[in-house]
């Protein structure tokens, strides 16, 4: 379902490009649950922006159930992004000016679903989350770890995605605080959503049976494998 192949990226600044990701091949069929993991500075955010439809790959090819994403120009790749991912960003990226509640909102607004069901399902999900006394504050008054917790919200609320990509969803997060974010993507997985995570917690890595490793801008291991 999802099929990078042979995926370059390289970043400019200033001087010549810099390669970052080298010919990577990434599968996944849909409804599995895929861990990546890696020193940091390896190229996991790099990467997983890229079935994110969040980034063009400089290089090689990306399919999504088909469709050629690698060359969708920016309002396909938005539209995109909206009807089939769901992304938790490594930086938060929560709106400053909304409060908790309203950035969870968010992407119920953009689907077009009435106040009074968007404003319940938020809540919702937030309360699951430990959140429920904080729907009223405004990101910079939470903590790191509230903060991650709100964007996780905010990536999973729109159920309809089929694909959740958590860039480090439990980095900043205490065992507890933890153990939430990871119940929501594992109800996520059991209703069918293909998962794919980036930690650093080989413990969270575990619990996925596929694991891949990365290092230098490269998958260099993989253990166990996509459903036969
Ligand atoms: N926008 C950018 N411009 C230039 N270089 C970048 C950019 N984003 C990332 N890099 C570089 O690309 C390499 C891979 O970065 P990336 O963020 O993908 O690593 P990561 O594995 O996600 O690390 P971490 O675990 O710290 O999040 C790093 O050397 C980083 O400095
Ligand atoms: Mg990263």
């Amino acid at each position: 379902m999802i099929a990078l192949e042979g995926v370059t990226r390289a970043y400019v600044t200033g001087g010549p490009p810099v390669p970052v990701l080298h010919r990577t091949d990434l599968r996944s069929e849909r409804g599995e649950r895929v861990a990546l993991v890696g020193a940091s500075g390896s190229g996991k955010s790099t990467l997983l922006h890229i079935p994110g439809g969040l980034d063009r790959p400089t290089g090689g090819g990306y399919r999504y159930a088909g469709q050629d994403v690698g060359v969708m120009d920016g309002i396909r790749l938005a539209t995109f992004r909206r009807d089939h991912i769901g992304f938790v960003f490594q930086a938060f990226h929560l709106l400053p000016v909304l409060t908790t509640i309203e950035n969870v909102e968010l992407p119920l607004v953009y689907a077009g679903l009435p106040a009074a069901a968007r404003r319940r399902r938020a809540a919702d999900l937030l309360e699951r989350l430990g959140l429920g006394r904080h729907l009223r504050h405004r990101p910079n008054h939470l903590s790191g770890g509230r903060q991650q917790r709100v964007a996780s919200a905010r990536a999973l609320v729109n159920d309809p995605a089929e694909t959740v990509l958590a860039d480090g969803p439990t980095g900043n997060l205490d065992s507890r605080a933890g153990a939430g974010v990871v119940s929501l993507l594992e109800a996520q997985h059991v209703s069918g959503r293909t998962v794919i995570v980036v930690t650093h917690d080989e413990a969270l890595a575990a619990r996925c049976p596929r694991v891949l490793r990365t290092q230098d801008g490269r998958i260099v291991a993989e253990q166990g494998g996509p459903p036969a």
